[in-house]
């Protein structure tokens, strides 16, 4: 979808139809004096996420409006424009308009936070996860542009172009996370990481699994070892022309299973189909490298995507079985459903000899968050406060929910084991935490991050502003711990 902005007045932009928003309690229609019977039916109330579709209203250029209900004035902020210019375009979807328009020309809401908001919401909505369908879509062609129309496009044009490349970043990250288990196997997320990486002009390396096996990543090759697909684990590096704090390098981590079955602890069959999207946290980092490459931070990131396949086979590994870690750690394997800390276990060793300063991992890791925290919000643990607090400010500018989770030192007795060094599982309760404090073993005192999105990267069911499948996250936060990065 093409954006673009508009210095107008929303009635004189032409466009198949144009959003206008609309307040709660707004009695008195003063943008539409002719359509009193509306407001006095209830029928248009200004409350969020309701929408009137009018054809040819007086004083509109646009062959449509949408009236959008916003709430109350003072109580609209970023990221509920972004749910309603996301609710709004999925409204308009399907009934064959093509040009969209969205006024931000009125009432202080043509800042660049709004812009902004407007444009990745909109973005963000009309992704849609059906490309394998190949029955025809009748009238379903997508919206093919938005324009935004504000009083003074002075400045704006940063705003908007930070909302295309994330927003943009997150549906890369979201066409990815869809792809079937068949199709997205660990060599095929690679080939998908090298593609962004040529055309973004990043460096890539992806390590195959002799190289893997020659350096002594023995807990991510037995989790692949079950798999006829073998593992690959992929490395995109940003390199600022100029940093302001050359002393770092920021790596971003993300689990790549492509599909995890549980290995021989196997998962009950109901639902399984969706363990997919156990490649979420991978998909997000290759998101986010293409939207650094674009934005151009002044510090350096790396990307590290440990990618494999967790199938039950002839070859593959069993509860009982002890491995060695690329630390040089011994690991017992009590659970092999536990899969994705055991090649983030290696993936972030290897991140510290490539020299990362800082370490932000994400993961579909436990079904335990869930538990805990919903659909709402992921969760992050740390063993740093400053680089939290860091983190915690970008992902509140992306919209992106995280809700600190606990990370005390008596997690680490909860997975002692008589026969290795570290246990992958702990005891029945608490099963996040024990799944963060095993990757804390491989981190060591490198200020580190670990966000949890098992319950957030995928959406059930469809929201009115975001369709069912791939949610994109943590895209945002990623950028914008990057962009705002200081020493
Ligand atoms: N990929 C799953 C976690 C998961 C669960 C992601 C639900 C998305 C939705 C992970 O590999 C896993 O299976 N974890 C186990 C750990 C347990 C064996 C200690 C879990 O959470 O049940
Ligand atoms: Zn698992
Ligand atoms: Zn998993």
């Amino acid at each position: 979808m093409e954006l673009k902005l508009a210095q107008s007045r929303a009635t004189a932009l032409e466009a198949d139809a144009i959003v206008v928003l609309e307040w709660k309690g707004s009695k008195q229609p003063e943008l539409f004096k002719t359509l009193a019977p509306f407001y006095d039916s209830g029928e248009i109330s200004g409350k969020p996420l309701e929408f009137t579709l009018l054809h040819g209203v007086e004083g509109y250029k646009a062959r449509r409006v949408l009236i959008a209900g916003a709430g109350e004035r003072e109580k609209l902020d970023a990221a509920g424009l972004r749910r309603i210019a996301g609710a709004a375009v999925r409204f308009l979807s399907g009934k064959g308009i093509a040009s969209v328009a969205f006024g931000l020309d009125r009432e202080g809401l043509g800042t660049a936070e709004f812009v902004e908001a407007a444009a990745e919401g909109a973005l963000l909505g009309v992704w849609e996860p059906d490309r394998l369908k190949t029955d025809d879509k009748e009238n379903s062609k997508p919206i093919g542009s938005l324009t935004i129309a504000v009083g003074d496009v002075k400045g704006l044009d940063a705003a908007l172009n930070h909302a295309r490349v994330v927003g943009e970043a997150a549906n890369l990250t979201r066409d990815i996370a869809v792809e079937p288990p068949n199709v997205l196997t660990p060599l095929a997320l690679a080939d998908r990481a090298r593609a962004m990486a040529e055309a973004a002009g990043l460096a890539i390396e992806v390590l195959d699994q002799d190289r893997m096996r020659q350096l002594g990543m023995g807990a991510l090759l037995g989790v692949a070892q079950g798999s006829a697909e073998p593992p690959a684990l992929i490395v995109i590096r940003y390199v600022p022309e100029k940093s302001s704090d050359p002393s770092t390098q920021l790596g971003f981590v993300g689990k790549g299973v492509t599909f995890d079955t549980g290995g021989i602890s196997i998962k009950p069959a109901e639902g399984m189909e969706k363990m997919k999207y156990d490649m979420a946290g991978a998909a997000s980092v290759i998101g986010a490298m293409q939207a650094i490459a674009r934005l151009k931070p002044p510090v350096a990131v790396t990307g590290i995507i440990p990618t494999v396949e967790n199938m039950p086979g002839g070859r593959a590994q069993r509860p009982g079985d002890i491995v060695k870690s690329l630390s040089g750690k011994t690991i017992e394997i009590l659970n092999t459903d536990a899969e994705g800390r055991l090649i983030l276990a290696d993936a972030i060793t290897y991140a510290k000899q490539l020299g990362c300063t800082h370490l932000i991992d994400t993961a579909t890791l436990t079904g335990a968050i869930v538990v805990a925290l919903g659909h709402l919000s992921s969760g992050a643990f740390t063993n740093n406060d400053a680089l939290l607090e860091k983190w915690m400010a970008a992902s509140k500018l992306a919209g992106e929910k995280m809700w600190h989770m606990p990370l005390d030192d008596e997690y680490r007795d909860l997975l002692k084991t008589v026969y290795a060094d570290i246990g992958n599982i702990g005891g029945r309760y608490g099963g996040a935490c024990t799944a963060a404090m095993f990757i804390k073993e491989f981190v060591g005192d490198t200020p580190w991050v670990h966000v949890d999105v098992a319950g957030t990267a995928w959406l059930d069911d469809a929201k009115p502003y975001m369709a069912k499948g791939p949610t994109g996250i943590p895209v945002g936060s990623f950028v914008n711990l990057a962009l705002n990065w200081k020493a």
